[in-house]
């Protein structure tokens, strides 16, 4: 074994990797501003495995990427404007691409046996999709999630505004955890007691596939953060101590008015497996301050990222930090909205799930309205729900367990507009954290047809039983 770690540890320094910021210094060249000249029409993604460095001085193999040594590529399309993208499959197992948060054709949405047949071994599925929305998303398989998405496959989806709101960079910040020992080997994706209860969790808490990066901008510039939660259980408690700047966006969608970031672990911004968070920092004035981008977890609070700034001070104020253009979500008429009531709990049960060629984990713990999915290819599984199109709807989401679950609706955005234990912001989102034992009403006007996957992210819990579907007809 330790010859093995020393020809990996070799292998980077000859590489010249060494030390977090002369990696990042490189990738900063991409993510700097002038980006939105990088918007294309099309791309081709390649799903194949790739090598990296994750964990210091160790090389870990069998990670699963769309490039051979990092994380699948942030992807930037134009609002509005048609994007095609070709998915190839290089594994052995099968895959499919879902667009997280795009409210496209019901086609492209990459849902295995619901929108489309998983793609095989070097077979090729084109998507093409037009998004009305601008904004931070995500892309990730939807077929053997629980091994392509843990083993690296999660990637950020830009969808730039129609006019360049002026930021001074734009810095994409993918959140994952992998589980790796010291040594950079795989330990278990997923546990039995882990499915049962919050989820199995990463042990290297990472952003953009390293430990505790630095990227350099601008002195006193404005940075938007793209910050998302990607990883498969954990729910991030964001927070900055040391910044000034505002909250712009959360899931893709504008906030009406910026707010103020969180400082401190107690007003920390809680991003479930899925959310996505815009926030822009104003970069210190002088040359080499920095700043911190930080989660709370177990034990103690997590440096996630750190800014630098570099150059002389460019003298911009937060204060220049205004609404961006609100996307065109319909809004529901509550008054005529019809209510369906979901039950989220656990409901072992014990026998064999049939996902198809999409994979199980070999039990169900989960169940929506005390159903566990019986699993994605089974023949004649109906839709939870089914609405007219452009009916008005409010989804009575009721969590019976203690242990908190991201909801996320597929094809939809919907914005929560009570809960009985807080005061909940109604922002339009795609993904909602349900608190343990929380009740929250959704509502959303059922305008894009077809069939919807709907499930908690916390990727366990969805492959033990927590999913389902909902139908908008095409009339
Ligand atoms: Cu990002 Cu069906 O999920
Ligand atoms: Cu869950």
């Amino acid at each position: 074994m330790s010859g093995r770690c020393h020809r990996f540890f070799s292998r980077r320094e000859a590489l010249g990797l060494v030390g977090a910021t002369g990696v990042t210094a490189g990738l900063w060249g991409s993510f700097a501003s002038g980006q939105r000249a990088g918007a294309r029409a099309s791309r081709e993604l390649d799903v194949r495995l790739a090598k990296a460095s994750i964990v210091e001085g160790a090389e870990t193999e069998g990670l699963v990427s769309a490039l051979a040594d990092g994380p699948p590529p942030v992807l930037r399309l134009r609002r509005n404007t048609p994007f095609k993208i070709g998915v190839t499959n290089r594994l052995d197992d099968y895959t499919s691409m879902h667009w997280h948060g795009l409210r496209i054709d019901n086609a492209m949405d990459g849902v295995p046996y619901l929108t489309q047949f998983p793609i095989g071994k070097d077979q090729r599925f084109q998507y093409e999709m037009t998004s009305p929305d601008a904004g931070t998303f995500w892309y990730h398989p939807h077929c053997m999630t629980m091994e392509q998405m843990a083993l690296g496959f999660t990637g950020i989806l830009i969808v730039e505004e129609d006019d360049d709101p002026g930021f001074d960079s734009d810095l994409p910040i993918n959140l994952r955890d992998f589980r790796l020992d010291g040594q950079g080997r795989w330990l278990d994706l997923w546990t039995a007691r882990g499915a049962a209860r919050s989820g199995t969790f990463g042990t290297v808490i990472t952003a953009n596939w390293q430990v505790e990066p630095t990227y350099e901008a601008p002195a006193g510039g404005l940075v938007r953060l793209r910050i998302a939660a990607t990883d498969t259980t954990r729910i991030y408690r964001v927070f900055l101590p040391d910044a000034d700047g505002r909250l712009i966006a959360i899931d893709g969608h504008p906030l009406p008015a910026p707010v103020d970031i969180p400082k401190t672990e107690e007003t920390a911004l809680h991003l479930g497996p899925g959310q996505r968070a815009d926030i822009v920092v104003r970069m210190p004035v002088s040359e080499g301050q920095s700043i911190t981008l930080m989660t709370d977890a177990p034990g103690a609070a997590r440096i996630l990222a750190k800014l630098r700034s570099i150059g002389s001070t460019l003298d911009r104020s937060v204060s220049e930090v205004v609404a961006l253009p609100p996307n065109p979500v319909s809004a529901p008429d509550l008054n005529a909205a019809r209510l369906e009531e979901f039950v989220f709990g656990w409901s072992p049960e014990g026998d064999l799930p049939n996902n198809g060629l999409c994979g199980t984990l070999g039990y169900t713990f989960w169940s929506i309205n005390r159903q566990p999915w019986p699993g994605d290819a089974v023949e004649g599984t109906g839709p939870l729900s089914t609405f007219k199109l452009g009916e008005s709807v409010v989804l009575r989401l009721r969590n019976e367990s203690p242990n908190a679950h991201p909801i996320h609706l597929h094809g939809l955005a919907f914005k929560p507009i009570r809960s009985n234990k807080r005061q909940i912001a109604p922002l339009w989102t795609d993904t909602v954290l349900l608190q343990k034992e929380e009740t929250v009403d959704i509502a959303f006007v059922a305008d894009n047809p077809g069939d919807w996957a709907f499930h908690c992210h916390i990727i366990e819990h969805q492959k033990t039983g927590l999913a389902g579907y909902i139908r908008v007809l095409e009339s």
